[in-house]
């Protein structure tokens, strides 16, 4: 799932690599022909309504999601991804408000926010808090994880 696509570069590459792909974003004007293409699923829906999340019940094997934040999602995406399955975030971050937009601090995320998001349940495999200087300066998270498949061992509580 490639969440708020955009022009769909990521779902492109997706394709690439194999992925059917599903592209969601409130506005598919941008993702052109692509939303066309066999291996595509191209949905419309505004994440921010409030409703129900639009694939809520499906899971995906990956779920990709850059340059977009809206809190109240972290929940479903974190259901979105299947067990064994990948996640791969990047998005504005605290610090940003320096260099230009996004300025308004609902959408730049606090430090370790997103590690702490998907703590628990998920393998962090790589997450880094920093400050680009290309293609333009800009402040970012981002964050790798795999879900786990089962439940995490139970502590033990010594008698
Ligand atoms: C900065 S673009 C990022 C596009 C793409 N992920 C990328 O990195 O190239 C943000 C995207 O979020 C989408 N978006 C903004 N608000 C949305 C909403 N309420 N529901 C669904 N998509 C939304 C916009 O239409 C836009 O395509």
């Amino acid at each position: 799932m490639d969440l708020a696509c955009g022009g769909g570069r990521h779902s492109r590459l997706l394709l690439a690599a194999g992925f059917q792909v599903t592209a969601l974003d409130c506005d598919l004007t941008a993702l052109g022909t692509l939303a066309d293409h066999p291996g595509v699923t191209a949905v419309e829906a505004d994440l921010e309504a409030g409703g129900r999340f639009p694939l809520a019940g499906r899971t995906f094997d990956l779920v990709v999601v850059t340059n977009y934040l809206h809190r109240p999602l972290f929940g479903d995406l974190r259901a979105a991804v299947a067990p064994g399955g990948g996640l791969i975030y990047e998005t504005f971050a605290v610090g940003n408000e320096a260099f230009g937009r996004p300025r308004n601090p609902d959408f730049l995320l606090r430090p370790g926010e997103l590690r702490a998001v998907f703590k628990t349940g998920f393998e962090i495999i790589a997450f880094e808090d920093v400050t680009l200087r290309s293609p333009r300066p800009a402040v970012v998270q981002r964050l790798a994880a795999r879900k786990m498949t089962g439940r995490p061992p139970a502590k033990r509580v010594n008698a």
